[in-house]
């Protein structure tokens, strides 16, 4: 298939005695915005880890399609098209915003002429990006001097270096002031249908606008998937998460 789904099956995770995961089961649909919530500590770090390869389940398997990934490393991975942006910046400050890309993207390239992995769009430059993520005006500028808004556009670009079919995004809004919420925004939701989405992320407003389903989670247990409007009126979550207010 050529846009397989990411598919936890029975995934568990113990640090010692302590269950962060507990019998996660998740598809993620090819093209679609999939959202994971759920309190501070619920296990959805954790959950992108492990889809990401940066830890092994202590139970259970991980698949693109029929292709099962569990075992594979998180470089492995990004050659299947699988990318995280990270909740600690990556951009370094004293380069300008076309130099951070830049290295983003040749990070890819050199690994390419190292396996002979040709899944790297060529034409997928450091232009493009820059069109992508609104920061052309800014490209001769350090990274340093842009606001956290921008610079967090600019974490998201670098996570499109490889050109990748899965975006897994962390926490992209916080800190974000609320001018630049809107922007982050519609850049997260612009990047499908042509690329897969992952989002952690606590805006609640943001993820019930832009997401196509929702997973929460609550003390590493999956209580509920749906779309935005089944999320809204579960009474599960709104006990857990949501509050009466939302
Ligand atoms: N490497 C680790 N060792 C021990 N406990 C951990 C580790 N990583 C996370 N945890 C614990 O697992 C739980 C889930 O953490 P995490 O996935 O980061 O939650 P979330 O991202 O939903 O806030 C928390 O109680 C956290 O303290
Ligand atoms: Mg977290």
């Amino acid at each position: 298939m050529d846009r397989p789904g990411i598919i936890a099956e029975n995934v568990g995770v113990r640090f010692g005695g302590f269950r962060a995961l507990n019998r996660i089961d998740l598809e993620i649909t090819p093209g679609n915005l999939h959202s994971i919530i759920g309190p501070n500590g619920a296990g959805k770090t954790t959950l992108f880890n492990v889809l990401t390869g940066r830890l092994q389940p202590s139970e259970g398997h991980v698949r693109l399609g029929v292709r099962d990934i569990t075992r594979m490393a998180a470089h492995g991975r990004v050659h299947l098209g699988i990318a995280r942006s990270f909740q600690v910046t990556n951009i370094f400050h004293n380069l300008t915003v076309a130099e951070n890309i830049r290295l983003a993207v040749q990070a890819v390239r050199r690994a390419e002429s190292w396996t002979f992995w040709r899944g790297v769009n060529p034409d997928l430059n450091v232009e493009e990006i820059l069109a992508a993520t609104g920061l052309q005006a800014r490209a001769a500028d350090r990274a340093g001097t842009l606001s956290h808004g921008a610079q967090r556009a600019l974490e998201i670009g670098m996570a499109l270096g490889s050109d990748p079919r899965y975006v897994f995004l962390d926490e992209p809004l916080a800190g974000v002031s609320i001018d630049d919420i809107h922007r982050i925004k519609n850049l997260i939701r612009s990047l499908t249908p042509r690329r897969t989405v992952v989002l952690i992320e606590h805006n609640m407003r943001v993820v019930l606008d832009i997401s196509d389903r929702i997973t929460v989670l609550a003390q590493g247990e999956a209580i509920a998937e749906g779309t935005p409007a089944d999320i809204r009126a579960n009474p599960l979550v709104r006990a857990a998460y949501l509050g009466a207010s939302v």
